[in-house]
């Protein structure tokens, strides 16, 4: 599995709405390129962009491939590699500005989009006897809003092309067909990309939009039951039997099925809340372990299902799908790391790590903030905020930090305060400095091998 731990959080409003449509979210994000890396960040960005990642369209059939027409290959462009390539490079290459990996995006795009065929379906199935499944393609929604946060000059192509597959993809769900275990697992992924619409281009679709959102909830693997303490494996699981579809215990599907909470919650108001997150990146792993003893074949097999070569570095250790999804960790965890309040009065900043942003919040206050760190390899940032017109500023604090404190511009260092894990900062027109230390508790565990 590929492990993006700790990044994983999930946020969903408090605030129940009886009324039919989609409950508001309680943070917005900002488009990608408003948010950059700096320090170790950017270092490692560069890795990856040097290495496996930002190299792969050169030589990697299953995305370097130019033509889908008649292509049979089960991993082959939206079924499923080029799908998950795409929707990592998009962002690496904006982040980096790097004009190769820009370029490879954009005819990626153009391709998919120039090969939709009458009936709305995106995808190699067109003009031959495969079965369409829908899921392959929801990677390459992500990359396609990506590319129109950072191009809004793609926004009616790409709004235009996904309202034909939607219309497609609801008969199809309403005739029970598009579905197998994959598309039933991630359908979470389907539905954020329908409340991308909703939010910003509805274009008086809401009913298509909800409805397609219930029929796939309906169709799929019930999350918030998978994830009830009742039913949660606790333990190894290999003697457990799975009372749900035997994917929803496979290590990524569950870190996805995370989304589904709050993405369900925005259209059935329906509340649960979930707050859970070197090399030289020419190599992946299919199981990543954390204080990993061996990197070689391991036989006896100690994986429950999957092979002994899984701990092994290199470009394809069991399956293609690592080695085209990779990259989007990175990428992802920049531009997610700052969103802002609703009512963009404020800027918040979720993932701790070296980033700088700009952007302008409500009645035009222009603001920026960078922050300095070693973090997670160290336990202090030192954040620099400068804003035309006094704000609140707001940063989470994780749960497990013990005794942390803030000593904002040079004063005395306070205890942090967080609400709903969110300290917030009064910053001042013109520059605000504060320091937050984030000590945590040393505690001893047991590995089992
Ligand atoms: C990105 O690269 C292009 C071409 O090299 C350059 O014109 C542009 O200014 C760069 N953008 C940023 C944000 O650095
Ligand atoms: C599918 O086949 C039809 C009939 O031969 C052709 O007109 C159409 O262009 C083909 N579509 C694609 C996407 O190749
Ligand atoms: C809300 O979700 C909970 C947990 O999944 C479920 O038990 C309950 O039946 C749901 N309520 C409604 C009104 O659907
Ligand atoms: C937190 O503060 C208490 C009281 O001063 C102290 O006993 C404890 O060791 C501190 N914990 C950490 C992680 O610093």
């Amino acid at each position: 599995m590929l492990v993006l731990t700790p990044f994983v959080l999930v946020v969903v409003s408090a605030v129940t709405n009886a009324q039919s449509g989609l409950a508001p979210k309680k943070f917005l994000s900002l488009p990608l390129g408003a948010i950059t890396p700096t320090g170790w960040l950017h270092d490692q960005l560069m890795v990856q962009t040097n290495g496996l990642a930002g190299h792969e369209h050169e030589f990697y059939d299953y995305v370097a491939q130019t033509d889908w027409v008649g292509g049979d290959s089960y991993y082959s462009y939206l079924e499923e590699a080029g799908s998950y390539w795409f929707n990592g490079m998009v962002p690496n290459g904006v982040l980096v500005n790097d004009t190769t990996i820009k370029s490879q995006t954009q005819q990626f795009l153009d391709y998919v989009l120039d090969h939709q065929d009458e009936t709305g379906w995106l995808g190699p199935e067109v003009n031959t006897t495969k079965p369409r499944y829908l899921w392959g393609r929801y990677p390459f929604f992500f990359g396609a809003i990506q590319m129109v946060e950072a191009d809004p000059s793609l926004t009616d192509r790409v709004v235009t092309a996904f309202y034909k597959f939607i219309s497609l993809a609801n008969t199809m769900l309403h005739n029970g067909e598009g579905l197998e275990e994959w598309a039933e697992t991630r359908w979470e992924d389907f539905v954020i990309t329908l409340q991308w619409l909703y939010d910003l281009h509805p274009n008086s679709q809401e009913d298509l939009l909800i409805d397609t959102m219930k029929m796939l909830k309906w169709t799929g693997d019930p999350w918030e039951s998978v994830f009830d303490e009742q039913y949660f494996p606790t333990g190894p699981v290999e003697d457990l039997e799975n009372p749900f579809p035997v994917l929803t215990w496979h290590g990524v599907n569950m870190a996805e099925g995370l989304k589904a909470l709050p993405a369900t919650y925005r259209f059935t108001h329906n509340q649960s809340v979930g707050d859970q997150i070197v090399t030289d990146m020419w190599s992946r792993q299919y199981l990543q372990e954390q204080n990993q003893i061996a990197a070689q074949n391991m036989t006896p097999n100690p994986f429950p299902e999957d092979g002994p070569y899984s701990n092994v570095f290199g470009l394809e250790p069991n399956y293609p799908c690592c080695t085209v999804n990779h990259p989007q960790g990175w990428p992802k965890f920049i531009s997610n790391s700052f969103l802002t309040t609703p009512d963009q009065e404020s800027l918040v900043h979720l993932y701790l790590g070296p980033f700088s942003t700009q952007t302008t919040l409500a009645g035009g206050n222009t603001v920026s903030a960078s922050v300095d760190t070693l973090y997670p390899f160290g336990d202090t940032l030192t954040t620099t905020i400068m804003a035309e017109k006094a704000f609140t500023y707001y940063v989470r604090i994780p749960s497990w930090v013990t005794n942390g404190t803030i000593t904002v511009n040079g004063g005395s260092a306070q205890p942090v305060s967080p609400q709903n894990g969110l300290h917030a900062v009064k910053a001042s027109a013109g520059i605000t400095k504060f320091i937050l230390n984030l000590p945590a508790e040393i505690m001893t565990g047991k590995c089992i091998f």
